[in-house]
């Protein structure tokens, strides 16, 4: 498995001060930060980084949430990254998010979920060279 993975610090989590702490969280549990950037996407780039999800209820208010303010793109490193941080941030619904959990910590709800983890290798390599140059992540 890809040793790295990509995330993001959702705009409700970074415009309230918690980027350190989430990502302080996350080093505590042996992920390191290879690359890292603030970004406000525009509507079209949060279109374009979520087109996955067209077509879904939730997209509308998932793009125009993303594009709202600034948010905080990283690549982590660990070993079987993908899967490790998956089970770090906890399910989509805080609610539902296991303790301990960045999500169950950090989240509001299930829209403004504090962060965004890629789903699988595939994807953890799109979603980087979505905000990083190939040079940066490896
Ligand atoms: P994430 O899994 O990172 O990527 C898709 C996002 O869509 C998800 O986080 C949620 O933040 C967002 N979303 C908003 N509403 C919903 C919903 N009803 N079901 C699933 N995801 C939702």
């Amino acid at each position: 498995a890809l040793n790295y993975t990509f995330s993001i610090i959702k705009p409700d989590a970074f415009n309230t001060g918690k980027a350190g702490k989430i990502i302080a969280h996350l080093e505590s549990q042996g992920f390191t930060l290879k690359a890292a950037r603030v970004v406000h996407m525009s509507k079209k780039q949060a279109e374009e980084f979520y087109a996955v999800h067209r077509g879904r209820p939730f997209f509308g208010e998932l793009v125009d949430f993303m594009s709202s303010a600034p948010c905080m793109p990283f690549v982590l490193v660990k070993d079987n990254a993908v899967h490790a941080l998956r089970d770090a941030i906890g399910a989509t619904d805080p609610a539902e998010a296991a303790a301990g959990t960045v999500r169950k910590l950090y989240a509001e709800s299930k829209g403004k979920n504090a962060i965004h983890a890629s789903d699988s290798d595939e994807n953890a390599v799109r979603e980087s060279r979505f905000f990083f140059a190939e040079a940066d992540t490896i």
